[in-house]
């Protein structure tokens, strides 16, 4: 019999929905999240022939070098900056996301900053907190409005589409901004118009970011953008730290120039700036938009549905719904499909 294809998984997720692997592979998952450095990750990937990983493991040319039998890198995240593509698909290694499977709670968690924000959530529970409420005033903490505003969306994949038909209820106009314009029917579905860049980041009242982090998007909003935006504005971001300049954004804050941000993403993120730190009309969390219990599992079943595929099993046999890199195709040696051994 020849030996099962062995799988690691880089921290703990959901054991019920990992077990559909077991008939056809050895699994082994770390018992503790935890950041491994590149040396710990070449070692661990150099041991396995699937491996299942988050953002924090950042897998390039020098983590793979010495990873004779690896076959698949199966990512628990729809975004995919921390993998060297170029790399994998040079080494024949397959790809995968977890596209589609948390739109919806991506989608939720942006209005839940986008209102925040605008309503000053977390600042008003930082006074309550801190015992400062003695009197009920008329003129307090007073935030903005949001219905019948202009939301902006820069990004439109399918989260940014999940977020403009949230923006229906309150009777937003919908304006957005994205490499390539969408089928009209989508567009009229979303209640949303294509406009270029500039006017975006004119007309919103509210701009929220979805777009992926590519070496195009760094910086995608920095000085000269945050300068275009009207003052009263508020910036949501739900994409990738690295999209926004936080020191830039923090400035804008700080001087009047933007009136307040959501932020659940940012630059060297698990650090996040000082500058924003310090400031009072930003609302920040620690990038948990995927983060519900219904998300997190479905992501962890994607993930093994690609695994299994690239082995040779289920109803996509061959091709992982998911591929990232389907140049490696081609180039695909011919696996031994795996029997249960039950
Ligand atoms: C994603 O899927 O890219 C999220 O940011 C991870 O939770």
């Amino acid at each position: 019999m020849t030996e099962r294809p062995r799988v690691w998984v880089s921290r703990p997720t959901y054991p019920d929905v990992l077990a559909r692997l077991q008939p056809y592979c050895e699994v082994g998952s770390e018992p503790a999240e935890r950041k491994f450095s590149a040396a710990e990750l070449a070692a661990r990937l150099a041991d396995c022939d699937a491996a299942i990983v988050g953002l924090k493991e950042r897998i390039g040319a020098a983590e793979i070098a010495g990873a004779r039998r690896l076959r698949i890198v199966a990512n628990l995240a729809v975004g995919h900056d921390n993998l060297d593509l170029a790399a994998l698909s040079a080494a024949g290694i397959a790809a995968t996301n977890t596209a589609d499977v948390l739109n919806e709670s991506v989608a939720d968690f942006a209005w839940a900053l986008l209102l925040g924000a605008a309503r000053r959530v977390g600042a008003a529970e930082r006074w309550l907190r801190a015992g400062h409420w003695q009197s009920t005033e008329f003129k307090a903490w007073l935030g903005m409005d949001v219905r019948g505003r202009t939301l902006g969306i820069l990004g439109m994949g399918r989260i940014g589409q999940a977020i403009a038909r949230r923006a229906r209820g309150f009777g937003m106009d919908v304006l957005y901004h994205n490499r390539t314009r969408l089928p009209v029917a989508v567009e009229h579905e979303c209640n949303a118009r294509a406009v270029d860049k500039s006017a975006l980041l004119r007309d919103s009242d509210f701009l929220v970011l979805a777009l992926p982090l590519t070496p195009q998007t760094r910086h995608a909003i920095g000085a000269a953008e945050l300068a275009c935006m009207k003052a009263q504005a508020v910036l949501v971001n739900v994409a990738r730290g690295g999209v926004v300049d936080d020191a830039a954004l923090a400035a804008a804050l700080r001087e009047g120039r933007l009136a307040a941000a959501g932020l659940d993403v940012f630059e060297g993120e698990p650090r996040v700036h000082a500058d924003l730190l310090a400031l009072d009309n930003v609302l920040l969390s620690p990038h948990i938009a995927s983060a519900t219990i219904g998300t997190r599992r479905a992501m962890t079943a994607v993930a093994v549905d690609n695994v299994l595929a690239w082995f040779g099993h289920g109803p996509h046999a061959g091709r992982p719904p998911n591929l990232l890199n389907p140049v490696v195709l081609a180039a695909a040696a011919t696996f031994p499909h795996q029997e249960p051994t039950r």
